[in-house]
C-alpha cells in the first residue's frame, strides 16, 4: 500500500478502462513449458525511428484466448497487447529474485503456483523483513478485475498495480528504490539470456536492453495469461462432469444465501470486467469484521478504501475477492484473520464477527442466517468445486529457471 494519489471519481477511472483494446479471439497458445530460448531468433527489424511512439512499432498481438463461452476475454491496455514473447519473458521475470533490491525476493516468493499464487501467510513478508498489513492475493483470472488489491478503487491496471510490490515503501516488498534501481536493471542486463527475450518481446528495441516499462509490461502480460478454467465448476458448466448431491445443494445455497450477490460468476468475485461488460461493478463491501470504536472503525494498519479516498463511509470497505481456488488460499480475508472455510461460514452465519456484527457500515447482505451442519458442509463442498488442479500444476505458469538452465 504505497501512498497513492487521492482518488479520482471512480467513474472517470472506469471510463478510462473503456478506452482499452482487446486482443480478440478464443484460443491460447498450445501448452508449452519452453519459452523463448536464450538463442531465440531476435527479430531482425531495423531499429525503430526514435521519433515514432513505441505503439507504432510494437509487435502486434499474436495471442489467442482459450476460454469457455461464459468467460469473455479480459480487457487489455492498448499500449500492451498480449504477445507470446511478452508472456514468455514475463514468466522469467515473475520468478526472478534479481528483480528485488537485495536480490532475495521475486513476485513468486509471495505468489506460489501451488497455492493458486498466494503464500499461505496472513501477512505478506517483504524482502527486507517488513510485514505487509494484508494477505497476498490469488492471481488466477486476475486480469478480469476492474480494480486491483484488496481495497483500492484507483488501481485499475495490472501495469499500475505492479509498481506497488516493486517500488512500494509502506511496506517494503521487493524494495527497489533510487539507490538500487540501476543495479537491479544492470543485473538483468548482465544475464546474456535476457537480451534476446527482451528483444523478442519488444522488437522496438532490438538491443534487448531491460527497462522498467518493458519489465512491467511483460510481467503484466504473464499475469493475464494465468487462466484458471478447469475446476469442477467449469467442467460441470461445460457438461463434462456432474456435481455430487452435496455440491449441488451447496451451489443452490450459495445463491439463495446471497453469496452470489458479491461473489459473482464466473470468477466468484466482485468487480468483473471483460470486453463484454457494459456497466462494470466497482463496489466494495463492509463485512463487519471489526468495530473498534462502536462507530465502525477497522484497525489502522488496514482500514479499507478509506485509506485511499479519505471518505468516512469507506471505512472497512473491501473488494469481494475471487473464490476460485479458495480451498488453497487460506488464511482468509484481507488480513488473514480467518483460518478456515468453516470459520468463514461461521462468520457469515453470524452476520459478522464479534463487535463487528454491529458495525454501522456493514453491508445489509451480511445479516445473520441459520446454516445447519448439513448446510455448512454443503457450502464447503461447493466451494471446493472451484479448485482447479490443472492450474496449480500447469507448466506454462511454473518456475522456468530450474527447467531451463541459463546457457551463456
Ligand atoms: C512481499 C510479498 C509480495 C510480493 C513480493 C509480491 N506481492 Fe503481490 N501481493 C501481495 C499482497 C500482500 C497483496 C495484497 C496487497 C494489498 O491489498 O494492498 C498482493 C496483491 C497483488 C495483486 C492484486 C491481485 C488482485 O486480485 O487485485 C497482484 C496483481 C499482484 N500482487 C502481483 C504481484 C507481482 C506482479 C509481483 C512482482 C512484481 C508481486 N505481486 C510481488 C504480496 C506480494
Ligand atoms: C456483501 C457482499 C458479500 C457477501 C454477501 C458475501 N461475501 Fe464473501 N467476501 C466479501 C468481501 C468484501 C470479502 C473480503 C473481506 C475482507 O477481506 O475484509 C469476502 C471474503 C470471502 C471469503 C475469503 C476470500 C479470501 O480470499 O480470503 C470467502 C471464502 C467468502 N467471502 C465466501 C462467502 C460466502 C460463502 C458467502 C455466502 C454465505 C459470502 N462470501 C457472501 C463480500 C461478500
Amino acid at each position: 500500500m504505497t501512498a497513492l494519489p487521492r482518488l479520482q471519481p471512480v467513474w472517470l477511472l472506469v471510463l478510462a478502462v473503456a478506452a482499452i483494446v482487446v486482443t480478440g479471439c478464443q484460443r491460447q497458445p498450445a501448452a508449452t513449458s519452453e519459452v523463448a530460448p536464450a538463442t531465440s531468433t531476435a527479430p531482425t527489424a531495423a531499429p525503430a525511428s526514435p521519433s515514432l511512439p513505441s505503439s507504432a512499432v510494437q509487435a502486434a498481438s499474436d495471442w489467442t484466448w482459450d476460454l469457455p463461452d461464459y468467460l469473455p476475454p479480459p480487457r487489455v491496455p492498448a499500449d500492451n497487447p498480449m504477445t507470446q514473447a511478452k508472456v514468455a519473458l514475463g514468466r522469467y521475470l515473475f520468478y526472478d529474485k534479481r528483480l528485488s533490491g537485495n536480490g532475495t525476493q521475486a513476485c513468486a516468493t509471495c505468489h506460489l503456483q501451488k497455492l493458486a499464487f498466494t503464500d499461505g501467510r496472513a501477512h505478506g513478508l517483504g524482502s527486507t523483513g517488513q510485514a505487509h498489513p494484508r494477505s497476498p492475493m490469488a492471481l488466477g483470472n486476475v486480469s478480469w478485475n476492474a480494480t486491483y488489491t484488496w481495497a483500492n478503487p484507483a488501481l485499475i491496471t495490472l501495469e499500475r498495480q505492479m509498481t506497488n510490490p516493486i517500488f512500494g515503501e509502506t511496506p517494503v516488498e521487493m524494495g527497489v528504490n533510487d539507490s538500487n534501481v540501476q543495479q537491479v536493471l544492470q543485473r538483468l542486463a548482465d544475464d546474456p539470456a535476457y537480451a534476446p527475450r527482451f528483444a523478442a518481446a519488444f522488437p522496438q528495441d532490438p538491443t534487448g536492453r531491460p527497462t522498467w516499462d518493458h519489465i512491467v509490461k511483460a510481467v503484466s502480460s504473464f499475469e493475464r495469461a494465468l487462466i484458471t478454467t478447469n475446476s469442477k465448476y467449469d467442467q460441470v458448466r461445460q457438461g463434462r462432469a456432474r456435481y455430487t448431491a452435496a455440491e449441488a445443494r451447496g451451489y443452490a445455497l450459495f445463491k439463495s444465501a446471497d453469496c452470489i450477490q458479491c461473489h459473482q460468476e464466473p470468477n466468484f468475485g466482485g468487480q468483473f470486467l471483460s470486453v463484454a461488460t457494459v456497466k462494470p461493478d466497482v463496489s466494495f463491501h463492509n463485512k463487519g469484521l471489526y468495530n473498534l470504536d462502536g462507530q465502525g472503525a477497522y484497525p489502522a494498519a488496514s482500514p479499507g478504501v478509506i485509506e485511499i479516498t479519505g471518505k468516512a463511509s469507506d471505512m472497512g470497505m473491501y473488494r469481494a475477492p475471487t473464490l476460485r481456488n479458495i480451498e488453497l488460499t487460506a488464511p482468509y480475508m484481507h488480513d488473514g484473520s480467518v483460518a478456515t472455510l468453516g470459520e468463514v461460514i461461521d462468520l457469515y452465519a453470524a452476520g459478522g464477527r464479534g463487535a463487528g456484527k454491529d458495525n454501522p457500515l456493514k453491508s445489509p447482505l451480511l445479516r445473520p442466517r441459520h446454516f445447519s451442519a448439513q448446510d455448512r458442509a454443503d457450502l464447503i463442498a461447493f466451494l471446493k468445486t472451484l479448485t482447479d488442479p490443472q492450474f496449480i500444476r500447469d507448466p506454462r505458469y511454473s518456475d522456468p529457471f530450474p527447467a531451463a538452465p541459463k546457457k551463456s
